[in-house]
């Protein structure tokens, strides 16, 4: 797809999120020998990364457990290497990271090195420093990403972490056989489901400019869409310079309510899952404080509208996919609220597509 045909890089690489996803669907669900062997070998697992990669691993932290019954902690890169971390025999260290350069990570790879820990790098780019130091890496292939904000290299990301969780699922017998084909077969429905939220685009941006005055914001979720409010407020800070913030749906109540008032857009992540009863009671509740809600839903979901401001729809996927879905419309909102302020979306100011310094 031409960079031509879109007006800046960022707005390209998400609407080149169905082609990603499908790629990754074509390619077989098999890992290499070495890559097979690393999971297989750990009793424990250890995320670390920055920024949207760390999100990455929030999620496959939730991923891990679920599917394939392993511990598994998440760290952010410049505190894993900042303290002073107790491992264990059989820990693995999973680095994430799109560029494969980011300073801190690469220290925190010194760090789990010098602790004699193997090492699985899930990056971008296959020539990169992570690539060629970690004992094995797993290429996202997401293509190269241009835009500082990251947006289909985290589906890629996220897509990687899944295909290794329901590997090691079936590994360690957590998940059988024909589960692991269900989920796959959800995988391969992902695409679509992708495209037809981006047709969508322009209910986004609607939605963009009537709260255009807005400044705050609450990114709202639980469980697997929990590390979702987090990249979306992420998105919103680095595109538009405005407050996003990620909040437990659970945590709203022990604090963050008192903030809801007229200035204050809560965007509240909120598909049928089995969270769902208890998020449509915090967001009812939210409502009835007077809060403002946008709400990202499952179609057909006719409740969520009675108490939501506006809803954006995504198409019904399993519970565990459903990350895959609901980030594209923060992507497409952060893209347009920094669109209709003018400004500089690909390259945000004070922020750089990887930092090299620690
Ligand atoms: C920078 C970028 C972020 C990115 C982070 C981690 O801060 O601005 O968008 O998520 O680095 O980058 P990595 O290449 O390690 O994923």
């Amino acid at each position: 797809m031409s960079r031509r045909t879109y007006p800046n890089f960022i707005l390209k690489e998400i609407f080149e999120i169905p082609e990603v996803l499908e790629k990754i669907c074509r390619e077989t669900f098999e890992f290499s020998g070495k890559v097979r062997s690393l999971l297989r070998g750990a009793r424990r697992v250890i995320f670390v990364g920055c920024g949207t990669s760390y999100h990455a691993g929030m999620l496959g932290q939730i991923f891990f457990e679920e599917l394939a019954g392993i511990p598994t902690l998440n760290f952010i890169a410049s505190e894993f290497n900042s303290r002073e971390p107790i491992f264990q025999k059989g820990d693995l260290v999973v680095v994430i990271s799109q560029s494969g350069e980011t300073a801190e990570t690469l220290v925190s790879m010194k760090l789990a090195r010098e602790n004699k820990l193997p090492i699985l790098a899930v990056v971008n780019n296959s020539k990169s420093s992570m690539a060629k130091r970690a004992d094995v890496f797993i290429d996202t292939a997401a293509g190269k990403e241009t835009a500082v904000a990251a947006t289909k290299s985290f589906m890629a990301q996220m897509a990687a972490i899944f295909r290794m969780a329901i590997f090691l699922g079936e590994q360690r017998r957590k998940i059988t056989f024909q589960t692991k084909a269900r989920l796959e077969q959800a995988f391969s429905k992902l695409p679509d489901g992708a495209r037809e939220i981006l047709s969508q685009s322009g209910v986004v941006k609607r939605m963009v400019l009537k709260y255009q005055k807005r400044r705050q914001f609450f990114f709202v979720g639980r469980k697997l869409n929990y590390p979702i409010a987090f990249e979306g407020a992420m998105k919103l800070k680095e595109t538009s310079y405005l407050h996003g913030e990620g909040v437990a749906t659970g945590e709203l109540r022990h604090g963050p309510m008192a903030m809801v008032d007229r200035n204050l857009l809560l965007i509240f992540l909120i598909p049928k899952d089995s969270v769902y009863e208890k998020n449509l009671s915090v967001l009812r509740e939210a409502r009835k404080n007077g809060g403002q809600v946008v709400a990202i839903a499952t179609e057909g979901d006719r409740v969520v509208k009675r108490y939501a401001s506006e809803v954006i729809y995504i198409p019904k996927t399993l519970e565990v996919l459903s990350p895959f879905l609901t980030v594209i419309p923060l992507q497409l909102l952060a893209y347009f609220s920094a669109e209709v302020r003018g400004y500089n979306v690909d390259k945000p100011r004070n922020l750089a597509k990887w930092v090299t310094t620690e």
